[in-house]
């Protein structure tokens, strides 16, 4: 296969590392990154600016629907770092806060937002050599993605990770509120009637509760040689 057409679909559970190791194997092998969850927390956080969104995540759904046309996402890339744009403004911080994570998952279950963000996606992997990842990208925005992993790790690994990057960044959270928004969103997104989260037949499932970055970079860039015979 050519390795330089293809395209890689990501999917997993939140903070299962998933973002770490798509962002680790693009810069490798000079392939494109897109952060599909960055764009549905980019709506929500334009939602929550605009009133339309509440701090404990009831959206106005028609009037989320009709802004649509009026939200631009697009990324910057500065050497390795990205940073996700919401009508030209750099909103890469804002949009991970704890904040957004507890309303992004309603939101993601609008399925016109879904479809307009599918949109986006796909018009991003049309030369391929991409990257992706999220909740439904090899299950619905690429279902022919040459190469598919699905990741999952314990709920309270999940939550312990996601406490130290948040904690790390000057954010003051608690952990116990970090593993109840892990769960709350797990169920949330598994159970949505538009595209739920689950893993697609033929992706190659990856429990790295147990793993390094370092190892699971590894066994992600053996796998990529290994599917493109490298
Ligand atoms: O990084 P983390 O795992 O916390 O989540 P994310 O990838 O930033 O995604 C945030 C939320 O967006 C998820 O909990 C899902 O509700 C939603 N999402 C989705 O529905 N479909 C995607 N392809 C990506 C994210």
């Amino acid at each position: 296969m050519n390795s330089n057409n293809i395209i890689i679909a990501i999917d997993g559970y939140s903070s299962s590392g998933k973002s770490t190791m798509a962002k680790q194997l693009a810069m490798n092998i000079g392939y494109r990154y897109i952060d599909s969850g960055a764009m549905y927390r980019a709506v929500t956080l334009y939602g929550m600016r605009h009133g339309l969104v509440t701090t404990d995540g009831e959206v106005d759904v028609p009037k989320l629907i009709s802004s649509l046309p009026d939200i631009h996402i697009d990324f910057h890339l500065e050497g390795d770092r990205q940073f996700t744009m919401l009508n030209g403004e750099n909103v890469e911080n804002e949009i991970r806060t704890l904040g957004v994570s507890n309303c992004v998952s309603p939101v993601a279950a609008i399925p016109e937002v879904r479809h307009a963000l599918v949109k986006m996606q796909r018009e991003m992997g049309e030369r391929k050599g991409i990257v992706m990842d999220g909740r439904d990208i090899g299950t619905v925005v690429f279902p022919n993605a040459e190469m598919k992993v699905f990741c999952d790790a314990s709920a309270e690994r999940r939550a312990e990770r996601r406490y130290k990057e948040l904690t790390d960044k000057g954010e003051k959270v608690s952990y116990e509120d970090v593993l109840a928004n892990v769960i709350k969103r797990d169920h949330i997104d598994e159970t949505r009637d538009e595209s739920p989260l689950r893993c697609a037949d033929d992706a190659v499932r990856l429990d790295n509760s147990k793993m390094t970055i370092d190892e699971q970079n590894r066994w992600l860039i053996d796998l990529f040689n290994k599917i493109t015979n490298r």
